[in-house]
């Protein structure tokens, strides 16, 4: 996946995104939103908000900031926004170089959107460098399945990932244990468990600071 390739499969996608998208997904997104939305007045950044479903799933005091590479996806966000409080603002930025300085949110989430993007280790790295030490960095996605025959399958769609506009044979290890970054739970959600909800933390203290993308790039 590279970034005009995700700008053109979402183009085509944002229409109708919610009405294929927005029921399957809906009980993972509320889930990962309890996670992330705890207490009152919390400053939290959804990465690749998409089309901002999960908008109103929010506290009313939260300040929600939205990011995506789409546009078009953008654009229904930020119609979808209009009269609720709890959104601070919806940018155009991409999720591997976060335009905010460190510990900039109480917590970071990240639905459906690690099989998307083109290097899932620098999305986790930018996510625990925004968000404060002792919040909370919540990803759900869907990993590559334990069934031997779904799995070839997902294996056999890989090839169509540019147009389907994500992977579907992303293992959970592609997703790096960073230090600092506590892997605290992952819990099945949605359908038969086939995404699953990765609660991170990260940690007070940190040996050396967070990895930045560009630290991981080498
Ligand atoms: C499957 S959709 C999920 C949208 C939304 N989170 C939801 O729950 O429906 C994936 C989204 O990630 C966005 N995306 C992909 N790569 C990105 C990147 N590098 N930075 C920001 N957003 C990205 C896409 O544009 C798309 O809106």
């Amino acid at each position: 996946m590279d970034l005009p390739s995700i700008r053109s499969a979402y183009k085509r996608y944002a229409l109708t995104y919610d009405a294929f998208f927005g029921p399957i997904f809906a009980g993972g997104r509320r889930m990962a939103v309890q996670l992330a939305n705890t207490a009152a007045n919390q400053r939290i950044l959804e990465v690749g908000v998409g089309t901002g479903l999960s908008l109103p799933d929010y506290r009313e005091d939260a300040r929600v900031v939205g990011i995506d590479v789409s546009p078009d996806m953008l654009k229904i966000a930020r119609e979808r926004a209009r009269g609720l409080s709890q959104v601070e603002a919806l940018l155009e930025m991409d999720a591997e170089q976060l335009a905010f300085p460190d510990n900039s949110f109480d917590s970071v989430v990240a639905m459906y959107v690690a099989s998307v993007v083109p290097h899932p280790e620098r999305l986790l790295a930018e996510m625990q460098r925004v968000c404060i030490p002792g919040g909370d960095v919540l990803v759900i996605n869907h990993f590559a399945s334990n069934h031997p025959v779904v799995r070839r399958m997902e294996r056999g769609l890989r090839p169509l990932s540019k147009i389907l506009g994500f992977r579907t044979d992303m293992e959970l290890d592609s997703l790096p244990r960073l230090p600092g970054l506590e892997r605290i739970d992952v819990r099945n959600a949605n359908l038969f468990g086939y995404w699953k909800l990765v609660h991170y933390r990260h940690d007070e203290e940190l040996p050396d600071g967070p990895l930045t993308g560009e630290a991981l790039a080498g």
